[in-house]
């Protein structure tokens, strides 16, 4: 697959066919409430083509990335199969399972289907469809140089206020206001040793702990976890102005970089 999508002299995919290429989990299996009625999110299309063959197409464009396992909408599996396979992403190196109810129990899923040989393991959102190859080159590198958990994350751009919430629409009371300098959006793909993000997600189904990001799960069992510089340009499509943007990033790209 990756050979096809991205022409990669044979030398080099030799070279590279080692346990020592990371693998991705990409899940793909929300349903996008956010967004509004349509497709399951993953299969929504930008330019053209589906958000998940945007992800899968930028986690490929890493020399680092050997293999990816997409987990898809339970019911639509077959049709991620074929939606993959007619964009030139079918092969040894794409794996498709059925993700779950919740994104952990997805990722969970897709961590069961990676060879037992495979060291370091990426999550990337189906949602974050462009992402820089530099990001997810830069995340891999980190956790091959001895980080077991790393975070691509940027500034914020607005301040943040801590409240108390209330109903919808009630004014919220301030508690507090962190200082700005010492916060990051935190983004994907999240790179990790295999055997301790494994070990976090057995954990967390053992005792029924949810968190919203997979460092989370390495952070509530104790773990550490370091941040690495993130790129504006891999923002989380969930709201229909994201798809907007998303767009806007696609075209320029077309128009500069023969994208
Ligand atoms: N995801 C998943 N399995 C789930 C829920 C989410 O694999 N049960 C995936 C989504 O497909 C997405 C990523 O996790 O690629 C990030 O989640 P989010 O942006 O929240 O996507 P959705 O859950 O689809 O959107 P929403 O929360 O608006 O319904
Ligand atoms: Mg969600």
């Amino acid at each position: 697959m990756f050979g096809r999508a991205i022409p990669i002299a044979t030398e080099e995919r030799n070279l590279n066919a080692t346990a020592q290429l990371a693998a991705a989990v990409v899940p793909a299996a929300g349903r996008g409430e956010r967004l509004g009625p349509g497709a399951p999110k993953a299969l929504r299309e930008l330019g053209g083509v589906p958000l998940l063959v945007h992800a899968v197409r930028a986690l490929a464009r890493s020399r680092a990335v050997g293999l990816v396992v997409v987990c898809a909408p339970p019911d639509g599996v077959a049709e991620v199969v074929g939606l993959l396979d007619s964009h030139g992403l079918e092969g040894d190196d794409v794996r498709v399972v059925a993700g779950g109810a919740t994104r952990q129990e997805s990722v969970r899923l897709g961590l069961a289907a990676i060879p037992a040989d495979i060291r370091v393991v990426l999550v990337h959102d189906a949602a974050r469809p462009l992402v820089p190859v530099e990001v997810v080159d830069a995340v891999a590198a980190a956790v091959r140089s001895g980080h077991p958990a790393v975070v691509p994350a940027v500034p914020l751009a607005d301040t943040v206020k801590r409240v108390e919430p209330q109903l919808a629409g009630a004014p919220e009371p301030v508690l507090d206001t962190p200082d700005r300098s010492t916060l990051r959006a935190v983004q994907t793909p999240q790179g990790f040793d295999r055997a301790a993000l494994h070990e976090v997600h057995l954990k967390a189904l053992t005792e029924e702990t949810s968190v919203t990001d997979d460092a989370g799960l390495i952070e509530h069992f104790g773990g550490r976890v370091v941040v690495v510089p993130g790129h504006e340009e891999a923002f989380k499509v969930t709201r229909p102005l994201d798809l907007v943007l998303a767009e806007a990033v696609l075209a320029r790209r077309r128009a500069t970089d023969g994208y």
